[in-house]
């Protein structure tokens, strides 16, 4: 299993698709999941039920993912603000109570957490850039950059891996995943 952590913008859903078209793995966008799920897009359960609505729901989506079979899984870049998200992953994917949870092994392989790093600048301009900034609630906070810096520690927090995304391709940072994580797949 990977999962892609990152701001909105580093790429999650793009390299995510071709890195599981590289690995055979199915590819899952966990944003898409929570859309299909509450039968409303992303935006309209932020405007509805608020964004603590949205978290939980994200959460429970994702600790459902994580343990299941194997596959490259894009998270939404806010879904590592939820403590309950941060101990699944690092879990391993393991739901409460497993046998990592009590300090045993666990017959899950591991987890590979890649975080996906872009600039500020990047993001704004990447995510800006893709015809529908409408769909981003995040875009309209105000302090959108302090919430940039915050998630950069939370990120590494979480990253088993770093990749740097500024100016390159999907398909550069793609082969560069591969590279890295050969030895660990
Ligand atoms: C969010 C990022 C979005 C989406 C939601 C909240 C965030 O996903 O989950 O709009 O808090 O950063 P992307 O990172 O795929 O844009």
């Amino acid at each position: 299993m990977i999962v892609l952590v990152g701001f909105m913008g580093a790429g999650k859903s793009t390299v995510g698709s071709l890195l599981a078209g590289r690995l055979g793995l199915p590819f899952t966008d966990s944003d898409q999941v929570i859309e299909q799920r509450a039968g409303r897009p992303v935006r309209q359960i932020f405007a509805e039920d608020g964004e603590p609505a949205f978290r939980a729901l994200e959460h429970q989506v994702i600790a459902e993912i994580l343990d299941g079979p194997a596959r490259v899984l894009a998270l939404g870049g806010g879904a590592v603000e939820h403590p309950g998200t941060r101990a699944v992953l690092a879990r391993g994917g393991d739901p409460p109570g497993s046998p990592r949870d009590r300090g045993d092994p666990s017959p899950r392989a591991p987890l590979e957490i890649v975080y996906l790093h872009v600039s500020y600048e990047q993001a704004l301009q990447r995510v800006g850039g893709d015809g529908d900034p409408e769909s981003r609630p995040l875009l309209a906070r105000p302090d959108l950059a302090a919430l940039y810096q915050r998630r950069l520690g939370v990120y590494a927090g979480v990253a088993t891996l770093t990749v740097p995304t500024d100016g390159r391709r999907p398909e550069a940072v793609t082969e560069d995943i591969l590279a890295r994580t050969a030895t660990l797949l």
